[in-house]
């Protein structure tokens, strides 16, 4: 592990003994114990409170580190590093609130945070670090954060599925009326909506065709061609300290420092506890390999959007190819797992998918039934986000998938009458447009196994669950080692 060379590598154990904390299986005491032989030295007297803070606190993002998750490890490449956290205004407190990027985007949590995490946080300062704060932290700033009982009531969305609070303003010319806002922590406005979502990872932003689930930080041109990503995520930059820090717009230079650190780190799982080394044996898993991938807005879209005319191929991932034919007389303890793996990316790219009532798609495309795969809509190569942007809405929103914890948003078309019942309007409170409701982004699919619970607003808490999600709305009907082969696959990205 090249994570323990580095001096200032103070973070690596710190992020270790959380999981000793966390009292959990032995291969992961292992990496422990690996990691604290080389580095005692360094962490003598840090406790378990400092380890909590440990993203926060760290000197130095080094130029390749690895933390581990609950499959094993994943790696941040820091391809413009290493970077100074003293001197970057990533990690700086340009707010009023004590919110910093890194508050909501941990390099121990695959550069978004992570309830486990999250709740550390809250036991270690009693609900008090900067991530909980009132204005987006809890369900509603107007609840009661007194005490730490309060705070844990305030903060139970935070807690439970690290969600974040989203408010938005029903647009001008919106096509549609919010008619009742059914919000069970008080925040039940007609006109400015909140919604609970899922920090992105603040990672591999190279390879994306359109910022934040709903995309609102996708600008355009006069001409209406699309910026450069890095001018969507300068603007993201000013938004996210004015908001969830509560500051004033930063200065350019500033903003510069943010989007000239975050775009250089590339973030993917490097060691699954059954498959071993993701490089290995011919493999092309982990941080380094995904930091060289090309990308290009319209790569491989199915819709003939390529710019080059090149036609689309649902082989998205082709990582563990050579996994595929390991020659029995090479068996070892890794084979079967290898194998998963590899008859798992081979799922992906080739189950067929019976795509119906995804508005976005069928609608668009004014075909009841896709016949489609998992690249369909996931079709960036060896990275799994949708190369344009493309808002669908999968039913993740839909009242049926509704939980006690989310609100309930009645909206009526103006022109038809027609009335839907979401959990998060999603697109359309960008756009004002009625086909917009429910609408959110695919996001890139690397560096899954540290960054859960899933989709854009945690319901998934494992990717199992996403994989049920799939196989109850797509009607799959999977076998369980499709399933299985599926989920350890989906680990080692
Ligand atoms: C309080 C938590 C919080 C803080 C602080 C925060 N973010 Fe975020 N970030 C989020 C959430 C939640 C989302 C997703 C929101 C959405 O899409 O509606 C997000 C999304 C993003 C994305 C979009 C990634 C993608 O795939 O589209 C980037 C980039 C990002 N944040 C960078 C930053 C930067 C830079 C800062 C500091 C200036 C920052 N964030 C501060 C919570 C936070
Ligand atoms: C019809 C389009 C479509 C198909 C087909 C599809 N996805 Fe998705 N996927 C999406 C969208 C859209 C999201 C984000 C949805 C949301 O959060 O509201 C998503 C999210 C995900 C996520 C969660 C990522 C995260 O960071 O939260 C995973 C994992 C995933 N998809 C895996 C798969 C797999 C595996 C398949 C094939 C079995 C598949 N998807 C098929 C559109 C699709």
């Amino acid at each position: 592990m090249s994570a323990t060379h580095s001096p200032l590598q103070r973070q690596v154990p710190k992020s270790a003994s959380i999981t000793i904390c966390k009292r959990l299986d032995g291969s992961r005491f292992r990496v422990w114990r690996r990691v604290s032989l080389s580095a005692a030295m360094l962490v003598v007297g840090v406790g378990a409170v400092a380890a909590i803070a440990n993203g926060p606190d760290q000197e130095v993002v080094p130029r390749y580190q690895e933390f581990t998750d609950s499959e094993g490890r994943f790696a941040n490449f820091n391809t413009g590093g290493p970077t100074n956290t003293k001197k970057n205004a990533f990690f700086e407190d340009l707010g009023t609130n004590g919110r910093r990027c890194v508050t909501c985007h941990q390099a121990n949590e695959a550069w978004s945070v992570t309830p486990g995490h999250i709740q550390a946080r809250f036991e270690a300062t009693r609900g008090t670090d900067p991530i909980f704060r009132a204005n987006d932290g809890s369900g509603c700033p107007t609840q009661d954060v007194s005490t730490v009982h309060a705070r844990r009531e305030a903060y139970s969305l935070l807690l439970n599925k690290g969600l974040i609070r989203i408010e938005q303003n029903v647009p001008e010319n919106a096509e549609f009326t919010v008619m009742e806002n059914d919000n069970p922590y008080g925040c039940n406005s007609t006109t400015a909506i909140s919604a609970y979502r899922r920090p992105l990872p603040a990672t591999n932003l190279p390879y994306l065709s359109t910022v934040m689930w709903d995309g609102r930080e996708t600008l355009k041109n006069a001409d209406g061609t699309f910026k450069p990503v890095t001018a969507d995520l300068a603007q993201q930059a000013v938004d996210a300290t004015t908001g969830h820090a509560q500051g004033a717009v930063p200065s350019p230079e500033k903003v510069q420092e943010i989007v000239d650190f975050e775009t250089k780190i590339f973030t993917a799982q490097t060691h699954d506890h059954d498959a071993g080394d993701l490089d290995d044996d011919g493999a092309e898993g982990g941080a380094r390999a995904l930091s060289k991938e090309n990308f290009f807005i319209g790569i491989n879209d199915p819709l003939g959007g390529n710019p080059t005319g090149k036609a689309f191929s649902s082989k998205i991932f082709t990582l563990y190819n050579s996994w595929s034919h390991i020659d029995d007389r090479r068996y070892n303890e890794r084979t079967a797992a290898r194998r998963a793996v590899a008859r798992g990316e081979k799922l992906f790219n080739t189950l067929p998918i019976p795509i119906i009532g995804v508005a976005g798609l069928n609608d668009a495309l004014n075909m009841p039934t896709i016949n489609g795969f998992c690249g369909t809509c996931h079709d960036t190569p060896n990275i799994g986000d949708h190369s344009v942007p493309a808002p669908l809405n999968i039913g993740l929103a839909d009242a049926s998938q509704r939980t006690p914890d989310l609100p309930l948003i009645t909206v009526m078309c103006n022109a038809t009458g027609k009335i839907t019942q979401v959990t998060d309007i999603g697109r359309a409170m960008v756009t004002g447009k009625c086909a917009d409701i429910g609408k959110f982004k695919g996001p890139i699919l690397r560096g899954l196994a540290g960054r859960g619970p899933y989709f854009h607003n945690g319901s998934a808490a494992t990717l199992e669950d996403a994989i049920d999600f799939y196989n109850t709305r797509f009607n799959l009907q999977l076998s369980r080692r499709d399933k299985e082969d599926l989920i350890a696959f989906l680990k080692t990205l």
